[in-house]
C-alpha cells in the first residue's frame, strides 16, 4: 500500500477528535479555561444537552485583541513556554489545542474584554466560512465562547453522539467535578432554558455536593485536611460510616484540581478504612491531592485524565494514611455513635438488627428525591444475605417428625430419609423459595415506597409498544418513574423491599422486564424477588455444614415446597416399595 502524506486539514480533524469527542469535553475544555483564567462566576448555558449549543461565560481576566486573534490558532497558549514549565504549572491547560480543536469541528465566537474599567472596548471573534475576523464590541471583563454545530464536519462522529439526555448527564458529571475541585467558583448551568444546578461558591463542599445532588435530608460529611509534607498535601471530604453506595463511583481522586483515573487509589483509601467500615461498603470520599507539580507528569494524556507520579508509593501511603485518620478522627469524635475500640460489635449488631420490614433500617430515613445522576444509595447486599440467613429458623426450633438425613449427592441434591420414603431436595432450589416466599410476604405486609436519595437514570437498548402500559403499572405498584428523551426513564422513587437490594440488580431486571416487547403473566415485583431470592440462596455445589442442610430439610418439610420460583421441582422421591422393588425383594 503507498504511503500517502495527510493533508492538514485531515490530521488536525483526526487530533482534534481525539480531544473533542462529545458536548462534555468542550464544556470541559471551556470551563479549564475559565478557571485558569481565575473566574470567580461561570455560567453554562447549553441547548438540547450541549448537542445544539453551547455558551460558556465568565467573569475571568479576559483577551487582548491580539491574543484573542492568537487563540484558537494552533499550539497557543499564555500557560507556559517551554517544556520544563510543564513541571512548575498548576494551570489545567498548557497544550494550546483545545480551543482550536474545537473550532476545527464546530462554529465558534468568541467574546472578550480584559479591562473592567471599560477604557479598552472587547472584542468579538468569529468566523465565516472559516475565516477569522474581530470586531469591537462593548462586553464586561471576562470571556464568552459560544459553540454551535458541533461536527457539522464530520457527520460521522456526529451520528455517536448520545441522546440529549445522555449527553448532558455527561456534561453534568464532567461539571460536578469541576465545581467540586473548585468550590470558591460559583457556577450556574442552565440547559434549554431550564436551571441544571447553581452553586455559590463559598468554599463549602457541603453546599456544593447538596447543591447538585439536592437533598432535603442531607447526610453528613466531613472534611479533613493531611499535611505529608511541604511538597503534598490531601484534603478530603468523606461520608460517616452509617452511609455507603454500592459502588465506588462516590471515591474520586483529584490531582491539582484535576480529576484523574489512578489505578491504586481505590486499594490505598480502602486499605485506610476498612478498619472502620465493614467489607463490601463504599463510603462517599473526594480526595484533592496538592503536589508540587515537580514531583508528577500530566503530559501523558490528552485529555489529561491520567498523570504520572514521580514515586507511586509515597502517594499510596499517603492517601492510605490521609483517610486513615480522617475515619479514626470521625469515629473518636463520636460522630458514628460508637467508640473507638468498639467498631466490631457495632458492625456486628448493625447487621442483626437489618430488618426487612422497617424501611431502610441502615441508612437514614428520609432520603428525598435528588437531582443529577446516578448514585445508588447502597442496601448492603451482604447485609440482606445475612439477615436473611438469620431469619431461617433453627432446627430445634421447629416441629416435624423425625427425619434421617443422609448425605449430599453431587454437592448439591440433599438426601433424607423419611416415613418410608427417601427425598432427594435440591438445596439450591428449596432455599430459593424459601427466600422468595418471605420477601413476597414482607412485600405484601408492607407495600412501603422509598424516594431514592438520588435518582437513577434507566436508558433501554430498545423499545417495544407495552413500555408506556408498562411504565403505568410500575408506577402503580410504587415506583416513580418519569420518561426522559431518547429511552431514557429517571426512577425517583421505588418499592421498600426492592430498595433494600443492591440496586443495581434491580435497574438490571427492571430494563429486561421494560425491553422484553410483552407482558408476561408474572409481576415485575415478583421477576425482581426471584431473581434476588436465586442470588441470595446457596448455591448448586456449594457446600454446607451439617446444621446448615438440616435447617434447609426442616424447611423444606415444613412449607411443604414442591416448586421452584421459576417453576422447577425442588425435589423427587422414591418410596420403599419402589425402592425395594428395584432390589426384586417387592413385586
Ligand atoms: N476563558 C478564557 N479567558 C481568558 N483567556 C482564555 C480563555 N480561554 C482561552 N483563553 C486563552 O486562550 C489560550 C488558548 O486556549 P486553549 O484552551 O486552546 O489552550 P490552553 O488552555 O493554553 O491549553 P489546553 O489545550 O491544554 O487547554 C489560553 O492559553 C488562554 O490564554
Ligand atoms: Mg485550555
Amino acid at each position: 500500500m503507498k504511503i500517502n502524506i495527510l493533508d492538514e486539514a485531515v490530521y488536525s480533524k483526526i487530533a482534534a477528535g481525539e480531544i473533542i469527542d462529545k458536548p462534555a469535553s468542550i464544556v470541559r475544555e471551556l470551563v479549564d479555561n475559565s478557571i485558569d483564567a481565575h473566574a470567580t462566576k461561570i455560567d453554562i448555558r447549553l441547548k438540547n444537552g450541549g448537542i445544539n449549543q453551547i455558551t460558556i461565560t465568565d467573569d475571568g481576566d479576559g483577551m487582548s485583541k491580539d491574543d484573542l486573534e492568537l487563540s484558537t490558532l494552533k499550539h497557543t497558549t499564555s500557560k507556559i513556554k517551554t517544556i520544563d514549565d510543564i513541571y512548575t504549572i498548576k494551570s489545567m491547560g498548557f497544550r494550546g489545542e483545545a480551543l482550536y480543536s474545537i473550532k476545527t469541528v464546530s462554529i465558534v465566537t468568541i467574546t472578550t474584554s480584559n479591562s473592567s474599567s471599560g477604557t479598552t472596548p472587547g472584542y468579538t471573534l468569529s468566523f465565516v466560512d472559516t475565516i477569522q475576523k474581530t470586531e469591537e464590541t462593548a462586553c464586561n471583563k471576562g470571556t464568552k465562547i459560544d459553540i454551535k454545530d458541533l461536527f457539522y464536519n464530520l457527520p460521522a462522529r456526529k451520528k455517536f453522539l448520545k441522546s440529549s439526555t445522555t449527553e448532558l448527564n455527561s456534561i453534568k458529571s464532567t461539571l460536578i467535578e469541576k465545581i467540586f475541585s473548585n468550590l470558591h467558583i460559583a457556577f450556574t448551568v442552565y440547559n434549554d432554558d431550564k436551571l441544571v444546578f447553581r452553586t455559590n461558591g463559598n468554599g463549602n463542599f457541603h453546599e456544593a455536593f447538596f447543591s447538585v445532588y439536592k437533598n432535603e435530608n442531607p447526610f453528613e460529611i466531613s472534611p479533613f485536611t493531611y499535611q505529608y509534607n511541604d511538597s503534598l498535601s490531601i484534603t478530603l471530604y468523606h461520608s460517616e460510616k452509617e452511609i455507603f453506595f454500592n459502588t465506588k463511583k462516590y471515591q474520586v481522586v483529584f490531582v491539582n484540581k484535576r480529576p484523574i483515573n489512578c489505578p491504586f487509589f481505590y486499594s490505598a483509601a480502602s486499605n485506610g478504612y476498612s478498619d472502620y467500615i465493614s467489607p463490601g461498603r463504599n463510603p462517599l470520599i473526594y480526595l484533592f491531592i496538592d503536589i508540587d507539580p515537580q514531583l508528577l507528569d500530566v503530559n501523558i494524556h490528552p485529555a489529561k485524565r491520567e498523570v504520572k507520579f514521580y514515586d507511586q508509593q509515597i502517594i499510596y501511603n499517603a492517601i492510605m494514611n490521609a483517610v486513615k485518620t480522617a475515619f479514626s478522627n470521625s469515629v473518636k469524635s463520636g460522630i458514628t455513635g460508637t467508640t473507638s475500640n468498639d467498631y466490631s460489635s457495632f458492625f456486628i449488631k448493625e447487621n442483626h438488627t437489618v430488618d426487612y420490614g422497617s424501611k431502610n433500617s441502615f441508612i437514614p430515613k428520609q432520603h428525598n428525591s435528588i437531582e443529577g445522576d446516578l448514585l445508588d444509595l447502597y442496601h448492603s447486599h451482604k447485609s440482606s444475605i445475612i439477615s436473611e440467613r438469620s431469619n431461617i429458623p433453627f432446627a430445634h426450633e421447629m416441629s416435624v417428625s423425625d427425619f434421617k438425613i443422609i448425605g449430599t449427592l453431587f454437592s448439591t441434591y440433599i438426601t433424607v430419609e423419611k416415613d418410608n420414603k427417601v427425598y432427594f431436595i435440591d438445596q439450591h432450589a428449596v432455599e430459593e423459595s424459601h427466600i422468595f416466599k418471605k420477601k413476597k410476604e414482607l412485600f405484601e405486609k408492607n407495600p412501603g415506597i422509598d424516594n431514592l436519595l438520588i435518582p437513577f437514570i434507566l436508558e433501554l437498548d430498545t423499545t417495544n409498544d407495552f413500555i408506556n402500559k408498562k411504565i403505568v403499572l410500575l408506577n402503580e405498584v410504587g415506583f416513580s418513574i418519569e420518561e426522559n428523551e431518547g429511552n431514557t426513564y429517571t426512577i425517583r422513587s421505588l418499592p421498600s423491599i426492592l430498595n433494600a437490594m443492591n440496586i443495581s440488580i434491580v435497574k438490571q431486571i427492571l430494563k429486561e422486564w421494560l425491553e422484553e416487547s410483552e407482558i408476561s403473566d408474572r409481576t415485575i415485583i415478583d421477576g425482581i424477588l426471584i431473581k434476588a431470592s436465586c442470588r441470595e440462596a446457596v448455591k448448586k455445589g456449594d457446600s454446607l455444614s451439617p446444621l446448615e442442610i438440616r435447617n434447609l430439610v426442616e424447611i423444606f418439610f415444613n412449607e411443604e415446597i414442591t416448586n421452584c420460583p421459576h417453576g422447577r421441582p425442588v425435589f423427587f422421591e422414591i418410596s420403599k416399595d419402589n425402592f425395594e422393588k428395584n432390589f426384586q425383594r417387592k413385586k
